[in-house]
């Protein structure tokens, strides 16, 4: 990659988003979403893991045949069984990629019962075995983060002389912090021959609610893919979250002067669409996407934006795809949030209406959790029928 400055993005929503229990999609659901990612400009689409079953392998390669503009992934274990059906899947792809893990921490070689030697020719054979059959080879080392550092670096050195163009650094439990998810990517890059010829990636778990800041701190050091899913998606308490990722950096260009193709404006349908498919709501508070994310109701915030948007809004709804109003009627709303909502509702009031009608929907709100623009309207009738 010859710019420096963009930042690969990397979707895993039909593959770690699914895994999380009960968010399984249908054949068609997935098929959408993939189209979906696709028209965002989602760089990478992790379409599925095509060994795990009939229907996966399905999915993956009707999602390459499909493809526009992204490339299509599959994941597999490291053996050659694995990489053979996930190239089956994905070579119908303009662009397709495999990808493949082995967990490299202590923990984890112990599961597969291998030592640290039988580790490295496994790894060597199996890079090399994928590379034969597609140019696009990505390889991770899962729990990295839990991996020695000299390892990790002896690990990653045997996949890139293998054949490997994209190098994946997993947090694969959400352990680590920023500080180190940085100093690891720095690490690799000082001390891994061939490093700067690859592509490190970033892939952070949000366990201890650190996969957004861990991605960026990756980023900083150096890694140019982030993998993320929408709505943080994903095993456990999720992966990091594709709206923040970006939001972040478009945001904090000054402290982030990264670029990504993705289309910001598309990422609320999207991520509905998402919950919906997936069956997991997303919470009201969440980052970006949530319901409450750009909505404001104490008085003192609705008057001020109403007055200057920039006084309570780092970012503009419509940048996300946002067009609703961004006032929620209340109990702590004030008169100036009453009358632009009652305008926007086709209601010009003098002030004295505005008193009467303000009075009746203080009442009202301290009845009722939301007030909804029915609720005002039938205040105004009220009102036309009193006067
Ligand atoms: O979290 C993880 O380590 C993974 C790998 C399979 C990349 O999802
Ligand atoms: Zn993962």
């Amino acid at each position: 990659m010859t710019d420096n400055t963009r930042v690969l993005i990397f979707d895993t929503t039909l593959r770690d988003g699914e895994q999380s229990p009960g968010a399984t999609m249908t054949h068609d659901e997935k098929l959408e979403i993939a189209q979906a990612l696709d028209e965002m400009g989602v760089d990478i689409i992790e379409a599925g893991f095509p060994i795990a079953s009939e229907g996966d392998f399905e999915a993956v390669s009707d999602i390459a045949k499909n493809a526009k503009n992204s490339v299509i992934c599959g994941l597999s274990r490291a053996n050659f069984k694995d990489i053979d059906r996930c190239w089956e899947a994905v070579k119908h792809a303009p662009k397709p990629r495999i990808h493949t893990f082995i967990g490299t921490s202590p923990s984890h070689r112990g599961i597969t019962n291998l030592d640290q030697e039988q580790m490295i020719e496994r790894i060597q054979q199996t890079v090399t075995h994928a590379r034969n059959l597609c140019e696009d080879v990505q390889w991770s080392a899962m729990d990295a983060i839990r991996t020695e550092r000299d390892y990790l670096c002896r690990v990653v050195e045997t996949a890139i002389k293998a054949g490997a163009t994209t190098i994946n650094i997993p947090d694969t439990v959400g352990y680590t912090l920023p500080q180190e998810s940085a100093d690891i990517i720095r690490m690799l890059l000082e001390k891994v021959p061939g490093a700067d010829e690859i592509v490190f990636a970033t892939h952070c778990h949000n366990d201890l609610g650190m996969a957004t800041a861990n991605a960026l701190a990756a980023v900083a050091a150096g890694a140019r893919q982030i993998e993320c899913t929408i709505n943080g998606l994903g095993e456990r308490a999720g992966n990091t979250a594709l709206e923040e990722v970006v939001m972040a950096m478009k945001v904090r260009r000054d402290l982030m002067p990264y670029t990504t193709g993705i289309d910001t404006t598309k990422i609320m349908n999207l991520s509905r669409r998402v919950a919906q498919v997936s069956g997991f709501p997303v919470q009201f508070n969440k980052a970006i996407v949530g319901k409450n994310a750009f909505l404001h109701e104490s008085g003192i915030h609705q008057d001020g934006v109403l007055k200057n948007v920039e006084t309570f809004e780092i970012m503009k709804p419509a940048d996300i795809g946002i067009t609703e109003t961004n006032i929620a009627m209340g109990k702590h709303s004030g008169r100036a949030a009453l009358r632009s909502k009652l305008k926007d509702l086709g209601f010009d009031l003098a002030d004295n209406q505005l008193n009467d009608v303000f009075v009746r929907f203080k009442a009202l709100a301290d009845r009722k959790k939301e007030i909804y623009d029915e609720d005002l309207i039938a205040l105004m009738s009220d009102s036309a029928a009193n006067t």
